[in-house]
């Protein structure tokens, strides 16, 4: 079942030279890219992307980390690819993330972890309507 799903190479992944090599394992899976943007958002833009963290204490952190420089936002496309991506990046925490996975290979923190992906197709199709509002959340449109 070919899927998209939204990917956030974090301000962590530019500031330190990670883009390509991210993109590289995606590309290298069979994965592909869909739209692909490097931006800078704001504080009300990470609010409405990180809807359902806004009452977590560390959401004040994570905040002022994501919005502290440019990131790369992209679609990615192609079998199964909410479940595909999420296992290529890890676990959450870059510790007990798996070695060979992007935050186990890159990572030491729970917050600062280079990456996010939607963890549902209903949160992709949430999602990529946020970042790409232009750009149908079905595969090959
Ligand atoms: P992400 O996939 O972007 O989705 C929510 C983010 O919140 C997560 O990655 C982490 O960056 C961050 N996060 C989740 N849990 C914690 C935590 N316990 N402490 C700090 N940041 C967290």
């Amino acid at each position: 079942m070919t899927q998209r799903t939204l990917v956030l190479l974090k301000p962590d992944a530019v500031e330190r030279g990670l883009v390509g090599a991210i993109l590289a394992r995606y590309e290298a899976k069979g994965l592909g890219i869909a739209a692909m943007d490097l931006r800078v958002i704001d504080g009300d833009f990470s609010d409405r992307h990180y809807a359902e963290h806004l009452e977590q204490p560390f959401y004040p952190g994570l905040r002022t980390f994501i919005t502290s420089g440019p990131l790369v936002a992209l679609v990615v496309e192609g079998e199964r690819a909410v479940e595909a991506v999420r296992a290529l990046n890890g676990a959450t925490d870059g510790i007990k993330a798996a070695p060979g996975t992007v935050r186990g290979d890159h990572s030491t923190s729970g917050s600062r972890n280079l990456v996010h992906a939607s963890d549902s197709p209903e949160s992709a199709a949430r999602e990529i309507a946020l970042w790409f509002p232009a750009l149908d959340p079905t595969p090959g449109r």
